[in-house]
Order: C-alpha cells, then structure tokens, then sequence
C-alpha cells in the first residue's frame, strides 16, 4: 500500500471523512452549526484556567479544566474541536523535541476525549513547530533558514503522536513542503489509515495571527514567516497549486487561512478541489469583532453574518473562536 501511495497510485483515502457520524456532519451537512470548530489552547498543570488578554472570552486551560469546557461545548452541540498545545519557555529546545513528546498534556486530552465522547467527538489536533521551538519559527533553523525536510521529519513525529493518541485528524500548520505526503506515509506505515489530514494548504503570512502568538507563546524572536507562508499579494494560481498539490499528496481537508480577507480565494480553490474546504477565522478577526462591539446583539449579527459569507465563498468547515458564543446564544 505504501508503495503504491508513494508511486501516486494510492494517495487519497475519501473512506476517513465518512469514518465516523460526526466526521460526516462537519464534512457534508449544509448547516453552519454542523460546520463549527472550536480552537482550545492547552497548557500543563491542573485547575489552570487564564484568560488570553487580546482575545476575550478565550483561556489557555490545563487538561482538567479543558475537558470540563469541551463535555459542556457537547451538550451545546458543538462536536468538533482543534487543539494547540502551548509550552512551557524551558520546555522549548532548536528543534521543538517537546512537541513529539510523550508526556505532552495534549496527548493526556485526545485520550480523555475519545474514551469519553469516541465517535461523537472530532479531535483535531495542530502539527507545527513553532509552539515548541526557542527560537518560535516552524521548523529547523539551519545555516539561518528553515530546512524543509529536517522540519518535516520533526512534523512526521508529533503527527503520528497525535494519532497513536485517537486524535480524528491532524492539522498541519507548518507550510513546509511535500509534508501533506510525508504525513500520510508516516501514517499508513504505521497502520493508522482512519487519521485524516487537514492541511492548511492556503496559508498567508498574515497580520492577522498576533493575538494567537500571544496566546500560544509562538512568536518568532527575529525574522517573520514570508519564507513558508504565503505571500499576501500572490495570485489565485499559487493558492489553487499548494490547495491542489496537497490534495493530491492526500489531504483530507484544504484549509484557507486568514478568512474574511480571503473569501474570494476560498472561492477560487473551492472550485478546484473536491475535498471538503474548511476556513480559520483567525484569532486578529476574532479580536476585531470583539473590540468593535459592546453588546451581544450586535456581535451576534456581525458573527452570523461573517459565518454566511464564508459559506458562500465556498467553506464546508468553520474554524472560529467565536463557535460556542454563537451557538450557545443562538446567533446563527
Ligand atoms: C501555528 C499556527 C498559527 C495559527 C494557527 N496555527 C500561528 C502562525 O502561523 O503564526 C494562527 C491562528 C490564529 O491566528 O488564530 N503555525
């Protein structure tokens, strides 16, 4: 099998969206709700529940508290959840070795999760460097720039971590390339073919992510991300390239980050990819609608109305910060 997956014979497993009635509900069903991911960020600890100041109404929480917010986020509905571990500055080393630990909390969660909750729940899990690596860049710095093929080496282990752990499906954030691929074998050689992959495919080096690198402890201390994201000014073909290169290396689910000043993008590439198509509503538009609104009415009308557009650029899967304010208030 593997063979053949590396000839390009078998590459995609369209089985692993089906596997599971809430892997199907967040794929195909039409309704935003079904379409919510919620984002958690999780630190080591016990009782740790810390407000994240740019993002209101978000914390960084021990696996503790964590699993008391997700059992509640259930009983609202809300099915699907993406996790991001956030480390410890003394945990972090050059090559991120701590995020492929086994001792990782977030492992500690997939875990609780899936005997919890099994096949109601989507565990989604972030695969990146950054949280874990000193220097806060994605991958493995060498000779001053990242090396691809170190890094997703490094990449292959916290993927498989996370999967040996139950998670649904693991999310390459790094942008390192041909690492969609490298994933998937690492996967199948390890006989976990139900693990889905979604890759953030389309991925801007945005303004957009600095209350996430707050929350996460994940800025780079020099440098920026132009060498791996994308260019905010490149054109639809390289978007439709990296959307369709990952398809064919065996992603799961093409994700175009930031959203709402990329909807015309999500478009383009809804159109020339048949996997599903997920957004991140990420944690800079998050912080702009809290900080623009003072009542819950209006913020309810704005979300809903942001959650519409991206469905009609073309998103199956929503992921927002905003999911559980939104259902548990009944905005959509
Ligand atoms: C990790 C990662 C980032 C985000 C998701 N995964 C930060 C980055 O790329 O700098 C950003 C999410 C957000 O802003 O809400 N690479």
């Amino acid at each position: 099998m593997v063979e053949k997956l590396r000839g390009g014979i078998v590459n995609l497993r369209p089985r692993i969206n089906r596997w599971t009635p809430s892997r199907r509900d967040l794929n195909f069903s039409a309704s935003i709700h079904s379409s919510l991911v919620q984002p958690h960020f999780v630190v080591a600890g016990e009782g740790v529940d810390q407000p994240i100041d740019s993002m209101p109404g978000i914390h960084r929480q021990s696996p503790d508290v964590l699993l008391q917010t997700i059992a509640a986020d259930m009983k609202l509905g809300i099915h699907s959840h993406m996790l991001f571990p956030v480390l410890e500055e003394q945990e972090k080393d050059s090559t991120a070795s701590a995020a492929s630990s086994k001792d990782m909390p977030l492992l500690h969660v997939i875990r609780q999760l899936k005997s919890q909750f099994g096949n109601d729940i989507v565990v989604m899990t972030d695969v990146c460097l950054c949280t874990a690596t000193d220097h806060g860049h994605c991958g493995i710095i060498h000779d001053e720039h990242i090396d691809n093929d170190l890094s997703v080496t490094e990449l292959c282990k916290i993927a498989l971590s996370h999967a040996e752990a139950g998670a649904d499906y693991v999310s390459a954030s790094d942008m390192m390339d041909g690492r969609v691929l490298a994933i998937r074998t690492a996967l199948e050689d390890a006989g976990f073919v139900n693990t889905g992959i979604l890759s953030y495919s389309v991925k801007y080096a945005s303004s957009f992510y600095g209350p996430f690198r707050d929350a996460a402890a994940s800025a780079p201390t020099f440098g920026d991300r132009s060498s791996h994201q994308m260019d905010i000014r490149s054109g639809y073909g390289e978007a439709v390239l990296e959307a369709t290169t990952d398809q064919a290396e065996g992603a799961d689910i093409i994700m175009i980050k930031p959203a709402m000043t990329y909807l015309d993008v999500v478009r383009k590439v809804a159109d020339a990819v048949s996997r599903p198509v997920a957004v991140y509503n990420v944690s800079g538009e998050y912080s702009m609608v809290m900080s623009s609104t003072s009542d819950d009415e209006s913020r309810g009308k704005m979300v809903r109305e942001i959650f519409h557009s991206f469905k009609r650029a073309g998103a199956d899967i929503i992921v927002s910060y905003h999911a559980r304010e939104a259902v548990s208030r009944n905005w959509l």
